[in-house]
């Protein structure tokens, strides 16, 4: 079956397969022109974080792996490699998910085979609630000395680093480290595990072992609700400082950018000028989990509708905006090393569940796989 799909600046035939016997579905949604290849011109990754099981699934009959391919040229894993997915025990490790994307040592896995750069997320979670520390090392760790914790870090670091040695391009060494509440902890970092263990050094050393472990990788620090500057973003700014100091190998920051749709960003206000102010410190930046959040018709959490039904339908006008305002911003420094969304589609993004169900439709493609306003919008920035 093929069908004429044609949206704002593209035009293009797109043989969707049959969705009811999955053929075809080698070929996904082809969208004209692609992300991926207008961004190659700017010499920009765009990137799409994706879960593991998805790809293994064959999700969709293909067309999320398909539309994945055809529009990024970086993949981050969204859970699957965050330490409690892989940290199964003391030195005890599950690699067969991540192995499948980034291949086990030696072999080729799904990302090189469709052509994609990987982003490796996240060494070190520095934070101790959620999904960030493994529970068993929150329970067992408790008594353990500071030389046992720093051994035990350092052999997870090198076999993760390690392992996939060559084959991730960049990665979060550290992610969410400073806390979002004042306290008296230098670079006001949170009371983590790995700071009761081993103070802010445990920083120092991440960067260190990483870069250890692969020397050709891009290394980040991470952090959310530092767009737009203000306190927090002065501690990262503080603490990069720091870390370069101190001889930590920091390539640069990793801005999350879970924005609303109303969010404001324009040249000379607070986003550019926390981007300058990492220009001056010599670091790189990434946009690293943007997403666009819309309030959403509230629906209860069975219905397959929720998270998905804009309140109001402008907005996916003023999200597309906020959209390519983003993008604008990264294309006007030559520090930025990418932008990558947080989520392929509407219908597989965490912003539902994450906001309970209030806001939703954050991604680039809706339910359907068909690209939203905000595509054509990013493809307008990076064609002009
Ligand atoms: C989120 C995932 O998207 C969810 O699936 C999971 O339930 C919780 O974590 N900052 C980060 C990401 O650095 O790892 C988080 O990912 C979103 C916020």
């Amino acid at each position: 079956m093929y069908a004429l799909v044609s949206f704002g600046m593209s035009l293009a035939y797109t043989q969707i397969g049959n969705p009811e016997t999955g053929s075809a579905r080698q070929f996904g949604p082809k969208v004209e022109p692609s992300l991926r290849d207008l961004a190659k011109k700017h010499r920009l990754n765009i990137g799409s974080a994706i879960p593991v099981s998805n790809l293994k699934n064959d999700l969709d009959g293909g067309r999320y792996a398909a539309t994945a391919t055809a529009n990024f040229n970086l993949l981050e894993l969204e859970n699957d490699l965050k330490p409690p997915a892989i940290w199964i025990g003391p030195h005890e490790y599950h690699f067969s998910d991540v192995d499948f994307v980034v291949g086990e040592p030696g072999k080729k896995g799904w990302a090189q085979k469709h052509g994609l750069k990987l982003r490796g997320h996240v060494l070190v979670y520095a934070r101790d609630e959620g999904y960030t520390l493994p529970q068993w090392l929150r329970s067992s760790g408790q008594n353990m000395s500071k030389e046992d914790a720093s051994a035990l870090l350092h052999d997870y670091i090198t076999g993760v680093a390690g392992r996939y040695r060559g084959k991730v391009a960049m990665w979060d060494v550290a992610n969410e480290a400073i806390d979002d509440r004042p306290n008296s902890n230098p670079f006001n970092l949170r009371n983590s595990f790995w700071f009761r263990k081993l103070g802010p050094e445990f920083l120092v050393d991440a960067f260190k072992w990483a870069h250890e472990a692969d020397p050709r990788a891009e290394l980040y620090y991470n952090d959310y609700a530092v767009e737009g500057g203000g306190v927090k973003a002065q501690h990262m700014l503080d603490l990069a400082k720091w870390l370069k100091e101190q001889g930590a190998p920091i390539t640069g920051l990793g801005l999350q950018y879970h924005i609303d749709c109303r969010t404001s960003i324009a040249p000379g206000d607070g986003h550019y000028q926390f981007i300058e102010a990492i220009r001056k410190l010599r670091l790189a930046f990434m946009i690293t989990e943007l997403d666009v959040a819309i309030p959403v018709k509230r629906l209860p959490p069975a219905d397959p509708d929720r998270g998905l039904i804009p309140q109001d339908p402008a907005d996916l006008d003023q999200q597309a905006k906020t959209y390519a305002a983003v993008f604008q911003m990264a294309l006007s420094s030559r520090n930025c090393h990418g932008v990558n969304i947080w989520g392929l589609t509407d219908k597989h993004s965490w912003i539902p569940g994450f906001s309970g169900g209030r806001n939703g439709a954050a991604t680039l493609f809706d339910k359907d796989y068909k690209p939203k306003p905000a595509y054509d919008a990013i493809a307008a920035v990076l064609t002009g």
